[in-house]
């Protein structure tokens, strides 16, 4: 079996379709979509649209839990320079959209075989604002999925790949489709983004001795056309076109 994992979209349709060309190229079995879709990007709708069609498990990031509670912006750590975007993207969407992103799910977990589960989520198992790096403590880690008994856990919102094993369990972030970063941004450091879009596939193989064999994870990075995003952008009305402009290449 080989599932395809999709993250941290981020209104950016020209990446999406291209990493949707690539899965289908590849023959996965399944699709699963870490959250984090609409804000921030040109075209919130034909993402939705997109992910709507294709009928996939979807995990509820920060971003898309704070369209359906604008009153939460600061616990979901919206902050107050993206916020202009989130209003921008909210004027698109309708009440089919809102409704599609109701169904998302704080976390999925999937059991394999042999008492194997992989779980999906977007920050942690716990909360979709904690973030998970690579390199990280072992027992932050646990912590973080303290109560979960999933060998491999697969999550977004940091917006860069990873694939590391902890501990006794395997974890792995699969990037961002539409705003994969060079650095995690932080205080002081403003994001860079690279010029792909990035997405992971497990191929499960029941006959593997280790946990790396039974879940092999592969990091890809597609290419896609970055003057047809460039063009979008500038037609576009988004207040925060501008940072955008300068990533492109
Ligand atoms: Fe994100």
């Amino acid at each position: 079996m080989k599932i395809a994992v999709i993250s941290d979209i981020h209104g950016n349709f020209v990446a999406l379709e291209a990493v949707l060309k690539d899965v289908k190229e590849r023959g996965c079995d399944r699709l699963v979509c870490l959250g984090d879709l609409v804000t921030l990007g040109p075209q919130p709708v034909q993402v939705l649209e997109a992910v709507m069609e294709e009928n996939c498990d979807c995990i509820m990031g920060n971003h898309d839990q704070a369209l359906l509670s604008p009153d939460k912006w600061n616990e979901l750590q919206i902050y107050s320079m993206v916020q202009p975007d989130l209003k921008w993207a909210m004027q698109h969407l309708d009440d089919r959209h809102y409704k599609f992103l109701s169904s998302f799910l704080p976390y999925k977990a999937v059991d394999m075989y042999d008492n194997y589960q992989i779980l999906f989520c977007h920050g942690s198992p716990k909360s979709n604002i904690q973030v998970m790096f690579p390199d990280m403590d072992v027992k932050m880690l646990d912590e973080m999925c303290d109560g979960f008994s999933a060998q491999a856990i697969v999550n977004g919102h940091l917006h860069c790949q990873f694939k590391e094993l902890a501990g006794k369990r395997l974890y792995i972030n699969p990037g961002s489709v539409g705003m994969p970063f060079k650095i995690p941004p932080g205080p002081g450091i403003a994001p860079v983004m690279h010029h792909w879009a990035e997405y992971a596939t497990l191929s499960i193989s029941p006959s593997g001795k280790t946990l790396a064999e039974k879940i092999q994870v592969e990091l890809h990075r597609v290419k896609y056309d970055f003057s047809e995003l460039k063009q979008i952008l500038n037609a576009s009305s988004l207040p925060g076109k501008s940072w955008w402009l300068e990533q492109m290449p």
